[in-house]
């Protein structure tokens, strides 16, 4: 069953009087539980393309549909229920607020949809545990190496249970033994919850241990 349809979509950023087109009439199907790689060169256009996937940014021409329905047909409060109810995100940057501990973090997305706190602060934790980080539940951001906040990012996207995982590089700082357990974590997710992903790497091994693999490269997104 299709679960995100691509349609015709085009991307482009305009910067000082130059255009720059990144996705150029991208069609494509995922399926409801694919577990997907998505490589290219950098600056091909992934991260605009998670983007547009995850509802962040809208094409210039072009639709997504999720579940057979337009999702930019949608006003913009709908369309950011809609991406708060559907979509766990791990940017390139992890984004984690400073001022807050590993678990608080994690649960925040929780908590601000008023789920009950000892519940949200338990599968935060367990969540963490998942990602090698069960010592490190009290530290804060700043207290943490790059791979450790990259997988903090990893557990808060998870904690709603959202139906599309959208993982912009979660491996990129991390060694090949840890990014191996990330991506072993990303496969059981994908099994165990039957969590939608999209996995962005430029690593290829773990790209070729995904059961589908994609790249974009001059625009357009194919099988690889
Ligand atoms: N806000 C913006 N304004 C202008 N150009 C942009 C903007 N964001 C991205 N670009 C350009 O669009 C192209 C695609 O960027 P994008 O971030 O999607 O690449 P990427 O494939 O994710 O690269 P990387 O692997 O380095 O993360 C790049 O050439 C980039 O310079
Ligand atoms: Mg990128």
């Amino acid at each position: 069953m299709t679960l995100l349809s691509i349609r015709n979509v085009f991307k482009s950023y305009f910067l000082h009087g130059k255009r720059i087109d990144v996705l150029r009439a991208v069609s494509l199907d995922i399926g409801k539980g694919e577990l997907v790689s998505l490589v290219g060169a950098s600056g091909a256009g992934k991260s605009t393309f998670l983007h547009v996937l995850g509802t962040l940014d809208a094409p210039a021409a072009g639709e997504v549909f999720f579940d057979g329905r337009s999702v930019f047909d949608m006003n913009d409060a709908e369309i950011a229920e809609f991406r708060n109810r559907t979509m766990g995100f791990v940017f390139q940057s992890h984004y984690l607020l400073p001022e807050f501990t590993a678990l608080e973090n994690v649960a925040m997305p929780a908590l601000i949809q008023r789920r009950e706190r000892s519940g949200a602060y338990g599968y935060a934790r367990e969540l963490l545990e998942r990602v090698g980080l069960g010592q490190r539940v009290d530290h804060r951001p700043g207290e943490l190496s790059g791979g450790e906040a990259q997988r903090v990012a990893l557990a808060r996207a998870l904690v709603l249970k959202p139906a599309v995982l959208l993982a912009d590089e979660p491996t990129g700082n991390l060694d090949p033994a840890t990014g191996e357990g990330i991506h072993q974590l990303l496969r059981d997710v994908n099994r165990e919850l039957g969590i939608t992903a999209v996995v962005v790497t430029h690593n290829e091994t773990l790209a070729r241990s995904m059961p589908r693999r994609l790249r974009l490269a001059g625009g357009q997104v194919s099988e690889a």
